[in-house]
């Protein structure tokens, strides 16, 4: 599958603030009490479990009930426990879909029931019955963790830097983000891999090729240690493109594993996502990949919760894109936030200083 560039960018409908009409908003919102259900992918990434709870004690101090699940990486479980969210009388679903799509027929059950659907941070493909959509600009983080590695390797202040080699890698197929993500790295490195001054040594450059079944960091150590394995006897590795920092420190390990260390001249350029303790921890003290792309995820589940209490007034929920995120069977209303690039220079800025992580928590963090 390969969207092209021109589909993601020039789709969008700008970035003013718009509203749309819900589904459930109007008349009918005198009737509902605001009880929500939460559906997140996964424990082992840690922004999934920071954001249900934040998600579950706003709309809890709200006055409206909340159930609140984790599916443990597997697309039958997360149906499972949207079934019963609907069968105990959902009025809104807040869901990260571990399969993009998987969702449909228990979406098609709720949106009979009335339910306000709400696509959080991944969005629901294949289906008509997503109502919104909230997350990050998707292909911005892509061309954050490329413009590290362009930067850092000083391609740009120097016409005559280079060639470098750099692996790529991509998370989930199931996840439609992951598509977003890798494109905007591949386009911002197409000049310099266009110029040759970049090598993707492996010829390792489709999305398939690259990608990390279920964003498990034991699944990209594999591929690195083969990688390294089948093609860099000889060759020195210089940049890793990585979507994820639970992938980064995966190839952190296969790295560590052949010999390489961390923190050494020779270590490559690895980028990652989430600002993850263990990820930041390593940015700090230079033991692991070099940059993360930091989304604020308080802020994304505001946007939810703003969503859900405009309906529960009366009121449609603010939007802020209508025309990029296409699921198969619409354009659906989106409401989009700004990702930041996070290094050693500015960790402490943005990370720190914000509350989003205790300095103590990135201390006692272990990869
Ligand atoms: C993506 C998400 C990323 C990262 C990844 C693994 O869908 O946008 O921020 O969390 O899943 O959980």
């Amino acid at each position: 599958m390969h969207l092209s560039r021109r589909r993601l960018l020039y789709g969008s409908a700008g970035v003013a603030a718009v509203s749309v009409a819900g589904c459930s908003a109007g008349e009918e919102s005198a009737q509902l009490t605001g009880f929500t259900g939460i559906s997140m992918p996964m424990t082992f990434s840690e922004r999934w479990v920071i954001e249900g709870e934040y998600l579950q004690d706003h709309l809890e101090g709200l006055g409206y009930r909340v159930l609140l699940e984790y599916a443990d990486n597997d697309p039958e479980i997360q149906v499972e426990q949207i079934q019963a969210m609907v069968d105990a009388g959902v009025e809104f679903l807040i869901i990260a879909a571990v399969d993009n799509r998987s969702l449909g027929s228990v979406l098609a059950e709720a949106k009979d029931k009335g339910v306000t659907i709400i696509a959080y941070d991944r969005l629901i493909l294949d289906t008509p019955d997503v109502d919104y959509y909230v997350s990050f600009d998707n292909y911005e983080v892509g061309v954050l963790q490329a413009k590290h590695i362009i930067s850092r390797l000083g391609l740009e202040e120097d016409d005559d830097a280079g060639p470098f080699n750099v692996e790529l890698f991509s998370g989930s197929l199931d996840d439609s983000n992951s598509e977003y993500f890798f494109l905007g790295g591949l386009d911002t490195l197409e000049r310099y891999t266009y110029e040759g001054r970049i090598n993707i040594v492996s010829q390792d450059t489709e999305q398939a090729r690259t990608a990390t079944q279920g964003w498990d960091g034991a699944v990209a150590e594999k591929r690195m240690t083969k990688l390294l394995e089948d093609h860099y006897g000889d060759e020195p590795l210089h940049a890793v493109l990585s979507p994820y920092d639970g992938i980064s420190r995966g190839i952190v390990d296969a790295l560590a594993e052949a010999d390489y260390r961390p923190g050494s001249d020779d270590f490559p350029i690895i980028t990652g996502q989430d600002a993850e303790a263990a990820s930041v921890k390593d940015i700090r003290d230079e033991t692991g990949q070099t940059q993360t792309v930091f989304k604020d995820t308080r802020s994304l589940a505001d946007v939810a919760i703003s969503m859900v209490t405009a309906i529960m007034d009366g009121d449609s929920p603010e939007v802020n894109d209508l025309g990029t995120y296409n699921n198969g069977f619409k354009f659906v209303p989106a409401f989009l936030l700004e990702p930041v690039s996070v290094d050693r220079s500015n960790w402490e800025e943005v990370l720190i200083d914000s509350g989003y992580l205790a300095e103590e928590t990135v201390d006692e963090a272990e990869g």
